[in-house]
């Protein structure tokens, strides 16, 4: 049977050279498979044509944006999963899915090696192969950037030599990842912490700080997700796509970090995630009305742990798969509305109201009508309290 190996193909150079270099190497064939995440750029069959032009076997591309929109950024939103209490795990997310795709084509075109084009320095190769570990725990795993010296040099230099029709000029001083649920800058002027980020960096949001009109708007989610905005129903994928497009313009989601990388590096990270921030701002807001005080408690733990398994690479983990199942059970009475004012780089809620509310007026309130029996807190609070009393005392009489 004809040797075969599945290659994460992206377009660019490196995956590009990647595929006359793995040929040569191992006498394989080789199939690029490239996942449409929402990453905009070029037409899927550009990407194709450019994969069988570089000598790939065949290539297969995939339109994956509502799959990722429903499978992985809304999970993400119920755990309203921010890695380091910030970063919406943009790059993270999008791995395991292309991981899922890779495994399906390994496993239909019988092929026992799978490729991809990432450096040792970062986390996408524990998610590439942790992930693939998972899921196709029969395939050996090939990283020629990282394992088999092809540097950038040489890169071009193959590319050049063999004629290959990319453009080795056309190339950002940053390392650019992005996706639907936001976007992933890195290096260049970033690499020195001290240096403020250029506007040139940014491209789903504009400037905050311009003087604009706020933007308000009402997102109705049902059990934790997102179903309707202004009242007008759309697909998950839909709902990103507007906020994105809204939350952007008001320059909503901008973030300048530095961050703990699995591989022990600190690095710099400049994120924007306008519709990724503005529903996260929102669903935090809704459970806080829907969610009773100790699952609102607990979940928040449980959203930290799931926030850093997905970051490191466990996406396909039996704790993730747990977690999940506890998150989705938290979701069941997420229900109910949402008005967001978007505004200079923010986005505030202003407005909130639900059918499964534990928000209650009757309880809540100073004026009249209030249920509330304010003659049992005395006794509450005696016992409440009663601990740390005895512990005193007791401190008092030894003489603490
Ligand atoms: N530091 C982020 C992460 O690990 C972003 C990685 C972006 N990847 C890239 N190849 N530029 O999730």
């Amino acid at each position: 049977m004809t040797k075969r190996v599945v290659l994460a193909y992206s377009g660019g150079l490196d995956t590009s050279v990647a595929i006359g270099w793995i040929a040569e190497q191992t006498g394989a064939e080789v199939i690029a498979v490239a996942v449409d995440v929402g990453q905009g750029g070029e037409d899927l069959r550009v990407i194709r044509e450019r994969a069988l032009a570089c000598g790939a076997a065949d290539a297969e591309v995939v339109d994956a944006r509502a799959e990722f929109a429903s499978e992985f950024c809304m999970p993400a939103l119920k755990a309203n999963a921010l890695y380091m209490d910030r970063y919406p795990l943009v790059s993270a997310l999008s791995r395991p899915l292309i991981v899922r795709h890779l495994a399906r084509v390994a496993h239909e075109r019988g092929a026992r090696l799978v490729s991809h084009g990432c450096t040792g320095k970062g986390n996408d190769q524990v998610r590439f192969e942790v992930g693939l570990g998972a899921l196709a725990p029969e395939v050996t795993v090939m990283a020629p950037v990282r394992d088999s010296g092809m540097t950038r040099d040489k890169s071009i230099a193959f590319a050049e030599e063999k004629g290959l029709p990319i453009d080795v000029t056309a190339r950002s001083p940053y390392s650019i990842d992005q996706n639907v649920w936001g976007r992933s800058i890195e290096t260049g002027h970033l690499e020195d912490i001290w240096n403020a980020p250029w506007e040139d960096v940014y491209s789903y949001t504009a400037d905050p700080a311009v003087q604009r009109d706020p933007d308000e708007l009402v997102v109705s989610f049902a059990d934790g997700v997102p179903v309707a905005v202004d009242g007008r129903q759309m697909s998950a994928l839909e709902i990103i796509t507007e906020l994105n497009r809204r939350a952007g313009a008001q320059g909503v989601g901008r973030l300048d970090m530095v961050e703990d990388r699995l591989v022990g590096i600190k690095s710099r990270e400049v994120y924007e995630a306008p519709g990724a921030i503005a529903l996260i701002t929102a669903h935090q807001d809704l459970e806080s009305v829907c969610v009773e005080r100790d699952l609102a408690r607990f979940k928040r733990t449980a959203e930290q742990r799931w926030a850093e398994l997905v970051y490191d690479g466990l996406w396909f983990s039996p704790l993730k798969s747990a977690l999940d199942a506890f998150i989705n059970d938290a979701s069941r009475h997420v229900t109910g509305d949402i008005r967001l004012r978007l505004h200079a780089g923010r986005a505030v809620v202003t407005g909130r109201r639900s059918p499964v509310s534990l928000y209650d007026h009757a309880l809540a309130t100073y004026d009249t009508g209030d249920v509330f029996d304010q003659s049992l807190a005395k006794g509450f609070l005696e016992l409440w309290g009663l601990p740390s009393r005895v512990a005193a005392l007791r401190d008092a009489r030894a003489g603490g």
